[in-house]
């Protein structure tokens, strides 16, 4: 199963827009009913104002309607299991439960399984914001 999300955030790598880093990455993720979001990085002239693929698979996660998230492959063309910045692991987290498998890949496939948990241990929770 693992493997069919690779692929997809291979496709999402894909159509990254990153002129400038040269560094592009796909991210997918699945919801607990089966659908699959994807995202890859998109750079802007004006450097920080550029997100990272993580985030655009998240906007189109909310849009698709949400839900639990079950797991999430991330891939860079340039970097064997190149892991989500800390910005991405407070965002991912949002939606996510500590045993959320997260995927690391390298150019050939799923190369090392973590979890949200492993992640983001002693990350900022909102619940005192509800
Ligand atoms: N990037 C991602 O899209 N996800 C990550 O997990 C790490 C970094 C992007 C941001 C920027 O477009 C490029 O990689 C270089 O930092």
């Amino acid at each position: 199963m693992s493997h069919d999300l690779f692929e997809a955030a291979k496709a999402a790598m894909a159509k990254a827009y990153a002129p400038y880093s040269k560094f592009p990455v796909g991210a997918a993720l699945r919801t607990e009913d089966g659908r699959v979001f994807t995202g890859a990085n998109i750079e802007v002239a004006s450097y920080p104002e550029g997100w990272c693929a993580e985030t655009t698979a998240l906007g189109h996660y909310i849009m698709g309607g949400g839900g639990k998230i079950v797991e999430i492959a991330v891939l860079a063309e340039r970097m064997a299991k190149c892991s989500p910045c800390g910005g991405c692991r407070q965002r991912l987290a949002e939606f996510c439960r500590p045993g959320t498998k997260l995927y690391l890949c390298d150019n050939a496939g799923v190369a090392e399984t973590v979890t949200m948990g492993e992640m983001l241990p002693y990350g900022f929770r909102g619940d005192i914001l509800k």
